[in-house]
C-alpha cells in the first residue's frame, strides 16, 4: 500500500499519468512500390488493339506482358462499379450521366472497336466478348493471376465508391498479400478520395494523378501533402521532364507517365528513370524493357 502511495505521488510530481507516458502514435507512412521496376501498365488493357476496358483488351494486355491492367471506374445508379472511362454515356440518343443509369442499361452499349488484324495471333478464349463489364466480373475472371491498377474516376460524383472498391478487393482476397509486386495499386485525380482510401486501407500503394497544361511542377505545399499518402505520381507525358522526375525521386515519389505509345518516347523515358508507363501497347513496352535489360547485361557482364 505504501508503495502504491509512493507511485501515485511520483506520478503527480512528474505531472504525468501512466497513459500519457505511452509513445505518441506516429503517422502511418505511405506504402511504397518497388523502386527499380519499369512497370508496364496496360492502359484500359491493350487498348491499341482491342476495345478498351473489355475482358478481351485485358486478356490481350496480360498475354503481351503487361505488369498491370489499368481500369477506370465509374459507379452506376444501382451501385455497380463499371469499367468505363466516360462519366456520360449516350442512351436512346440522349446524353446521360453514368450515375443516373443502371448497369443493365449501360450494357446495351457496345465499346465498338474491332480487333486489329495484326494482333489476332494472340489467341483469346472464345468466351471473351467485347461488352462493357463491371469490376466484379473482371476480378472474378482474372482472380489473382494479374495485377490491378485501378482509377477512381470522378469520386465526388459517386459517394461510397472508395468503400465499395475496397469491399470488392477484400472479397477477392487481393489485399494485404505478400507478392513480388503489389497486387493492387489505386490512382485518382482526387486527393480527397485517395486520402480516404489511405485512411481505410493504408497498405495499398496510391498514385496521385496530375494533368499539367505546361511543364510538370508541384509546389512545396502540394509535395508536402502528397507525400503523406502517395507512393508516386501519374503525370501526362507531354508535361514530364527530367527535372520533375528527379525532384519526385528526391521526395521518394515514383513517376508513371500516361499515356505512352511511341517507342522512341518509351526509350527516352526509361533513360530518364521513370518507374513505369501507362501504355495502350504493352507489347512495344515489353520490347523496350527487354532491349534495355539485355543492353545492360552486355555492358556490365
Ligand atoms: O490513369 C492514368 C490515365 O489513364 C489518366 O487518363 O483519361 O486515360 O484515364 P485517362
Ligand atoms: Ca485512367
Amino acid at each position: 500500500m505504501k508503495k502504491m502511495k509512493l507511485l501515485i505521488i511520483l506520478l503527480f510530481i512528474c505531472g504525468c499519468t501512466p497513459q500519457q507516458s505511452q509513445p505518441q502514435s506516429q503517422p502511418i507512412p505511405p506504402t511504397p512500390l518497388p523502386e527499380n521496376d519499369f512497370l508496364i501498365i496496360g492502359h484500359r488493357g491493350a487498348s491499341a488493339y482491342a476495345a478498351g476496358h473489355t475482358l478481351a483488351a485485358y486478356e490481350m494486355a496480360v498475354l503481351m506482358g503487361a505488369d498491370y491492367i489499368e481500369i477506370d471506374l465509374q459507379m452506376t445508379k444501382d451501385g455497380k462499379l463499371v469499367a468505363l472511362h466516360e462519366s456520360v454515356v449516350t442512351l436512346d440518343n440522349a446524353q446521360q450521366a453514368v450515375a443516373d443509369v443502371t448497369f443493365d442499361e449501360i450494357q446495351l452499349l457496345s465499346p465498338g472497336k474491332e480487333f486489329d488484324k495484326n494482333h489476332l495471333s494472340y489467341t483469346l478464349p472464345n468466351s471473351l466478348d467485347l461488352r462493357i463489364v463491371d469490376l466484379s466480373k473482371i476480378l472474378t475472371y482474372f482472380g489473382d493471376r494479374v495485377n490491378y491498377y485501378i482509377e477512381m474516376k470522378s469520386p465526388r460524383v459517386y459517394p461510397g465508391i472508395e468503400e465499395e472498391l475496397l469491399r470488392q478487393l477484400n472479397e477477392h482476397h487481393l489485399l494485404n498479400r505478400d507478392d513480388p509486386i503489389p497486387k493492387v495499386i489505386i490512382q485518382s485525380f482526387s486527393d480527397k478520395s485517395l486520402q480516404e482510401v489511405f485512411a481505410l486501407e493504408p497498405s495499398i500503394p496510391l498514385i496521385k494523378l496530375y494533368k499539367f497544361s505546361k511543364k510538370a511542377h508541384l509546389t512545396k505545399k502540394e509535395l508536402k501533402d502528397v507525400t503523406k499518402y502517395a507512393a508516386g505520381v501519374g503525370v501526362n507525358v507531354e508535361a514530364v521532364n527530367h527535372k520533375f522526375i528527379d525532384k519526385m525521386h528526391s521526395e521518394n515519389l515514383l513517376v508513371h507517365p500516361y499515356t505512352v505509345n511511341d517507342e522512341n518516347m518509351m526509350r527516352s523515358l526509361m533513360s530518364f528513370g521513370v518507374n513505369g508507363i501507362f501504355t495502350d501497347r504493352p507489347d512495344v513496352a515489353l520490347r523496350v524493357r527487354n532491349d534495355k535489360n539485355s543492353n545492360e547485361i552486355e555492358l556490365y557482364p
